[in-house]
């Protein structure tokens, strides 16, 4: 059976995903660490839509869980031919009001999770000579971002990476896409354990996934949701990198005070 596999399904931009790609008829691989929030939506998307949805419980900081998650999916005989890696976290605050083992954690999920699943995922892709993966990234990935150092680090990784990946793709029609959102009304504010979003334009997830497909069938490498997280996001072009970089740490330490300092 073909299925879309989306990491993060569980809420948020993931669950959003889930939603509309069962609208369109896609069967799914639900896949997060909140069995009952997954189990709720498998059987609610079944319930209303006829499609197959699977959720399963990983954890995808854990060091074998890309190759177990894909091992499951094999025995199920589930044909992955679109991947999104959607799971990820962020911390707000100063770089060391966190401990390494958060950080190492976040570089564990945003990072080395994702690049471990594309690996596992792609190779029957391009054997098949079809699929495509989004990853998601964010805005923060264009520049430097104080008090979300680490997580802006990552997606500066993930941005680069889906981009490269996409054209070394091309010969074999395989579709790779990295897809940044701005500020989106989740609940990933609340898990990066900030008092609030540090930027006024907030999307839904419904505009960020609707932005995300259109992209993807456009064949795009990169795509950001909203007009004015784009002009924002190409800041850095043309202003000095500092700057930009100077004027996003004032930015933090006004919305967060005392905690960023
Ligand atoms: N919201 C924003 O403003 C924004 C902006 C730009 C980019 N993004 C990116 O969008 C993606 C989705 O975030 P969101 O905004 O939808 O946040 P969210 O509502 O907090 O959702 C995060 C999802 O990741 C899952 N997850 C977290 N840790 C996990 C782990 N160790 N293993 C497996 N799954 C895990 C969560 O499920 P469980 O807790 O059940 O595991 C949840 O389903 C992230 O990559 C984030 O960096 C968000």
């Amino acid at each position: 059976m073909t299925a879309t596999l989306i990491t993060g399904a569980s809420g948020g931009i993931g669950e959003e995903f889930a939603r509309r790609l069962a609208r369109d008829k896609r069967n799914l691989v639900l896949v997060a660490r909140s069995q009952d929030k997954l189990e709720s939506l498998a059987a609610e998307l079944m319930d209303a839509h006829g499609v197959n949805v699977v959720p399963l419980v990983f954890d995808l900081t854990k060091a074998d869980a890309a190759q177990r998650l894909f091992d499951e999916t094999a025995r199920r005989t589930l044909d992955i031919d679109l991947l999104i890696n959607n799971a990820g976290f962020g911390s707000l605050g100063a770089f060391t009001s966190f401990d390494s083992t958060r950080d190492a954690e976040m570089i564990d999920l945003n990072v080395k999770s994702l690049v471990a699943l594309t690996h596992l995922y792609i190779r029957p892709m391009m054997t098949r000579r079809s699929g495509a993966i989004i990853n998601v990234a964010s805005t923060a990935a264009f520049q430097p971002v104080p008090f979300m150092t680490t997580y802006a680090a990552t997606k500066a990784f993930v941005l680069s990476f889906s981009e490269a990946l996409a054209e070394e793709m091309r010969d074999y029609n395989v579709k790779v896409m990295a897809l940044c959102p701005g500020t989106t009304a989740t609940n990933f504010f609340a898990a990066a354990k900030g008092a609030r979003p540090p930027m006024r334009l907030v999307e839904t997830p419904a505009q960020v996934v609707a932005t995300a497909l259109r992209g993807l069938e456009a064949g795009k490498s990169s795509v950001v949701s909203g007009w004015s997280n784009f002009f924002v996001s190409q800041s850095s072009r043309f202003f000095p990198r500092t700057l930009v970089t100077r004027i996003a740490g004032n930015v933090m330490r006004s919305t967060h005070g005392k905690s960023a300092d």
